[in-house]
């Protein structure tokens, strides 16, 4: 091309060679521009582009296929519907396990365009009927219908309820032989024929269905179907085939089709969830994502947070979030007793659980190793005198069987028990034991009414200040106050425990899960147990039972030492064994019910930065929020300071407005000048 310009340049005109002039500044600088750019072309032209690295080598175009570097390539698209359409009935293409590329275009069509046909189509079809039935004919149901439904399309655009679309289903499939396409073509013809949806192939066409469907929503076929929004929204294709429900929420992708899992805990034969991964597999991560997902679907969650992970999110939602230490004001009194509402509850019975779950609870206090190895607990004779004085220290504040409304009674306090124990004879021992818990370094945790409110939809309790020896009967406590809550109001909660590794540590806390897990069904709760400590959980014979009692279950990443049982214990495949020791962050397993699919969590971008436990994100959001804070309030000081610049000590002298030409502006004027005068 250089030379060309050389051309142009040496090939002057006839007028041009008697009297060579200068060339026109602006022509000067025009050949100049050119010439860079043809300098820069050529360079270009030797440069290896994305474009050269992705391009096939070869590109054939026949009737009916596209020979792409060997592989054959055909178009597919859907020209009929049938009347009735199923929900989801694109998923059985989108999970077939092929190569293809799908492509969807909606086209907005205006409701008037498509009123004004519709209008035609009524007429002429209500003629036809009348017709026939001045004729005699008998009735003809077929122009019925037709009349009906469009009677009712006519009445849903003019309300705006529907909208009118032009739609367009392609499909490219892609193969290694010209049968191995012939065949994959008549599947999927057939597949679509089961339902009543007829697609055809392109032909003479084939360039352009390839590229109707690359993602560059660039329609070159054009085969559109006349829909509205209804059937349109059944054509929505990322369903996991049973995976995916109408009101549940997003967990993940589905790594098999990458549609997306959809779903509601609460529709499942119990809403419990058990996720297991190691640690830093994203097990966190992906509760939170479902805690902030389960909020917008009015869902009332409660967390205990033992890292304080979870404040964060607490912060960006106004949730409570409960600090439960020695030192802090929040309370939780374990002797309290639910409120059932609305529920023919004995007074008698609910007496009788909350003396076994204090029992439960002082043996996390003051149990003492007896007989077996591990076991803690109370001789029989301490064990009765304990259950004595439970009952009296109810009966103390008037809480007996004949109790009438437990609403407006006032439970003891753990010196009021202490105080009834020392009483009675034998109980020394007990007593020199629990003292700790009223009088010494302990004092501050469990000894007084309970201060802790659990109105506000999200409610986070943490223990982290709390010395390791108090976690394990202070997560007690809090669980059976929030059980004490959840049985007083019926509604739709999720309770998670993370690290609940903590409590399978002690028989009795792992024995109340556990039983928790199996009632809370009834009660409209449903409890996520998350823990890094497979083995440990899954050896406990509660453990056990809390993951078959729960029916969403995530694994994520696992090590190789848990690998083995959790392959037992789910009875996975050894694919699934190697997908789980493979995995990366995020990605694991999903299982609901009797199905399973692998699965990636997915955030988005601001969902991230309110659950990311990453400690370098974590200072840079901390950095970002400290350096806004103090751009905010540099902003504040210098708008007071130019406030008090401009305000006046005085008081400022009201302006006189030009007079107005109406009789109540003169009034105002006069009055103003009045005003005036007297000042
Ligand atoms: N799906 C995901 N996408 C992107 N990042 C993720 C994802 N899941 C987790 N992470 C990141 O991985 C890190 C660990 O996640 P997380 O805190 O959830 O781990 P964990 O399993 O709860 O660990 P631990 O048992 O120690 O509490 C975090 O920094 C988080 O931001
Ligand atoms: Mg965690």
């Amino acid at each position: 091309m250089a030379i060309e310009l050389e051309k142009e340049k040496i090939v002057p005109s006839d007028a041009q060679m008697k009297a060579p002039k200068p060339l026109p500044q602006e022509e000067q600088k025009l050949i100049e521009e050119k010439t860079t750019l043809e300098e820069e072309r050529l360079y270009r032209r030797g440069v290896v582009t994305v474009s050269d690295i992705i391009a096939p080598a070869s590109f054939q175009v026949t009737p009916n296929y596209l020979l792409l570097s060997g592989v054959y390539v055909r178009t597919i698209f859907v020209i009929t519907y049938p009347r009735y359409i199923g929900l989801g009935w694109s998923a059985s293409i989108i999970n077939l396990n092929k190569t293809f590329d799908l492509a969807m275009y909606f086209y907005p069509v205006k409701a008037g365009v498509i009123l004004k046909q519709l209008q035609k189509r009524v007429g002429y079809l209500e003629a036809g009927l009348s017709m026939d039935s001045e004729k005699g004919k008998p009735r003809d149901p077929l122009r019925e219908t037709a009349l009906r439904d469009i009677e009712a399309l006519r009445d849903a655009l003019t309300q705006g309820t529907e909208h009118f679309f032009q739609f367009a289903f392609y499909l490219t499939i892609y193969a290694k032989s010209l049968n191995e396409l012939d065949k994959l073509s008549t599947d999927i013809e057939s597949e679509f024929g089961s339902k009543l949806i007829y697609s055809k192939k392109g032909f003479y066409q084939a360039e352009q269905g390839f590229n109707s469907t690359l993602p560059l929503s660039n329609d070159e076929l054009m085969i559109t179907y006349n829909m509205n929004t209804s059937p349109i929204a059944a054509s929505f294709p990322f369903i996991s085939s049973d995976l995916t429900s109408d009101n549940g929420i997003l967990y993940g992708i589905n790594r098999h089709n990458n549609s997306l899992i959809l779903f509601d805990r609460f529709s499942l034969q119990n809403a419990n969830a058990v996720v297991f991964a190691t640690s830093g597999a994203g097990k966190s991560y992906m509760v939170k994502l479902e805690v902030l997902r389960s909020l917008m679907m009015g869902v009332d969650i409660i967390i205990i947070d033992p890292e304080m992970e979870y404040k964060n999110l607490c912060e960006a939602v106004g949730g409570t979030y409960v600090s439960v230490s020695l030192a802090s004001q929040a309370k939780i009194n374990p002797f309290d007793l639910p409120k059932p509402k609305g529920e023919e509850t004995k007074v008698e019975d609910i007496i009788r659980s909350a003396i076994i779950t204090l029992k439960g609870l002082l043996r996390i206090m003051i149990g003492q190793p007896q007989g077996g190895a591990g076991v803690v607990g109370f001789t029989p004779e301490e064990d009765s005198i304990l259950d004595r004085a439970l009952l009296e220290a109810y009966a103390k504040k008037d809480i007996t069987a004949d109790t009438v409304d437990l609403s407006v009674v006032e439970p003891p306090v753990l010196s009021d028990f202490i105080d009834v124990l020392s009483g009675m004879s034998g109980s020394d021992n007990l007593v020199a034991r629990l003292t700790k818990f009223t009088d010494g370094t302990f004092s501050g945790l469990l000894n007084s009414p309970t201060t802790v409110e659990m109105s506000n939809q999200l409610v986070i309790f943490s223990v982290r200040d709390l010395e390791d020896e108090l976690r394990p009967m202070s997560i007690y406590t809090i669980i059976n106050y929030i059980w004490n809550t959840v049985r007083s109001e019926r509604k739709k909660r999720i309770l998670i425990i993370d690290e609940a590794w903590w409590l399978m540590m002690h028989e009795d806390s792992a024995k109340f899960i556990h039983a928790l897990v199996k009632r809370c069904r009834k009660y409209y709760l449903g409890i996520t147990t998350i823990t890094q400590d497979v083995n440990d959980f899954l050896l406990s014979s509660y453990g056990q039972a809390i993951v078959t009692n729960s029916s969403m279950q995530f694994l994520l990443k696992q090590s190789p030492a848990s690998a083995d049982l959790i392959q037992k214990t789910f009875n996975l495949t050894d694919g699934e064994k190697y997908l789980l020791l493979e995995s990366g962050v995020g990605e694991g397993l999903f299982f609901a019910g009797q199905k399973h699919v692998a699965m990636k969590v997915v955030a988005s971008y601001t969902e991230d930065q309110l659950v990311t436990t990453n400690p370098q994100q974590l200072l840079e959001i901390e950095k970002a929020r400290k350096d806004f804070e103090k751009k905010l309030a540099d902003e504040n000081a210098a708008v007071t300071e130019t406030e008090k610049e401009t305000s006046p000590l005085e008081e400022p002298v009201p302006e006189v407005k030009p007079v107005e030409s109406s009789e109540a502006g003169q009034a105002e004027a006069e009055r103003i000048r009045q005003t005036l005068t007297d000042l």
